[in-house]
């Protein structure tokens, strides 16, 4: 049995009991297809910086961790930055802080 079963299975029953554990996973790899988190669960979303859809920094810089490198690709994973806009400077922020350590793409994650 896999870790997500065992995970889903202990924050039920610690539910059920009440006292709740909010459980998690950590792949290795981010997943290849939907929003490719490497992260999943109720772990700490961390601030929310999209408001419009309760999108945190932790699950942005992880969408950033697997390989989303502009706002759009935030966008069309999370919703981030898709309705009013006001959060896609701290997207921008974000990938250029967390997407890459080379100079040259920071600028162009930036200006994206
Ligand atoms: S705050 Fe992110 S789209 Fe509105």
């Amino acid at each position: 049995m896999g870790a997500v079963p065992l995970a889903g299975a202990i924050a039920q029953l610690s539910w059920l009991k009440g006292h709740p554990i909010a459980a998690f996973f950590v792949r290795k790899k981010p997943k290849e297809h939907g929003a490719r988190l490497a992260v999943e669960g109720l772990a700490n979303t961390g601030p929310i910086v999209c408001a419009c859809f309760g999108v945190g920094r932790n699950t942005i810089c992880d969408t950033i961790a697997g390989g989303a490198r502009s706002a759009a690709d935030i966008g069309a994973k999370l919703k981030a930055g898709t309705n009013c806009g006001s959060c896609i400077p701290e997207l921008k922020r974000l990938i250029a802080q967390t997407g890459t350590r080379d100079p040259e793409q920071r600028k162009l994650a930036a200006a994206n």
